[in-house]
């Protein structure tokens, strides 16, 4: 019998570019394989019930950014635990419902579900291609979910942009695009630019025979606008959270030392145009 976790362990890791099939279809196998180490580190600090957009910090209960959702019909695409979706369905009252293309990530997410005592309807689905009617959600959102992992981030606006009623909200969060010329490094060797801004190609690892284990693209500022404009959606805003004083938590290249000078994150807002 081959030994499969051998063939799977990790052999190169760098910046190239890849097929974009074998890239798009990475996320899901390291997303299942990781599913448990990602909640591990990081399942305090994202509560079981709640809306975190960012390593900064900032919460949809103080941020506010899908507007008042009570009574709405919210879809959140890349949950993952879907702690977002729980919240707003135990707390701010809307009907979320939740997606990842991970079953790994569901799994995790039934078992909040379990301990919290708050259901949340969990669909397993690509982005790229949901499983819904057209115009049937009042808002989507996603906090670091499935863009980063789809060399084809069109497809996702365009479907999100389907599903969406007119006038309906789209709000997502990315790493800062300006930190792709960064090494991913919390401290002070975070705060020299040793690549380009420009650079598309993605960060891919990849097994000794070739296979793509994990990819994540990058797109610069205008790419994201792009995108967003193109799928036909009305840019409201561009947020960049400031890293918050007294904020100690690292969180991979995130960290109060790079936070203080340079931006981690990009929450972009934008709407379907009223019919
Ligand atoms: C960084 S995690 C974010 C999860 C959650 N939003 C959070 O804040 O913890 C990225 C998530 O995107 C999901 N994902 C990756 N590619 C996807 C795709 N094509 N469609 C849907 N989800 C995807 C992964 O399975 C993973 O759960």
């Amino acid at each position: 019998m081959p030994d499969e976790s051998q063939d799977d362990a990790l052999a190169e890791a760098g910046y190239r570019a890849v097929p974009d099939d074998q890239g798009g279809r990475a996320a899901r196998g390291w997303w299942d394989a990781n599913a448990q180490e990602y909640l591990d580190e990081h399942g305090e600090f994202l509560g079981p019930a709640d809306l975190l957009w960012c390593p900064e910090g900032l919460r949809e209960s103080q941020a506010r950014l899908l507007g008042d959702v009570r009574g709405a019909r919210v879809l959140e695409i890349g949950a993952g635990a879907a702690q977002g979706s729980r919240w707003l369905r135990s707390v701010a009252g809307a009907d979320a419902v939740a997606t990842d293309v991970s079953a790994g990530m569901l799994a995790a997410a039934a078992r909040l579900d379990a301990d919290s005592g708050v259901a949340v309807p969990l669909v397993q689905a690509d982005a790229r291609a949901l499983p819904f009617a057209d115009a049937s959600f009042d808002v989507v959102f996603t906090a670091f979910g499935a863009l980063p992992f789809v060399p084809d981030a069109p497809r996702v606006h365009a479907e999100v942009a389907r599903v969406l009623r007119p006038g309906g909200r789209w709000v997502f969060s990315v790493t800062h695009p300006l930190r792709w010329a960064f090494p991913d490094d919390p401290g002070t060797g975070g705060l020299t630019a040793t690549r380009s801004y420009f650079d598309r190609r993605p960060y891919v690892e990849s097994a000794a025979d070739g296979r793509v284990l994990y990819a994540e693209y990058h797109r610069t500022v205008g790419d994201h606008v792009a995108d967003v404009v193109g799928a036909g959606f009305v840019l409201d805003s561009l947020l960049e959270p400031e890293w918050p004083a007294g904020h100690e938590r690292v969180w991979g290249g995130w960290g109060p030392v790079r936070g203080a000078r340079l931006p981690g994150t990009l929450i972009v807002r934008a709407h379907r145009p009223p019919a």
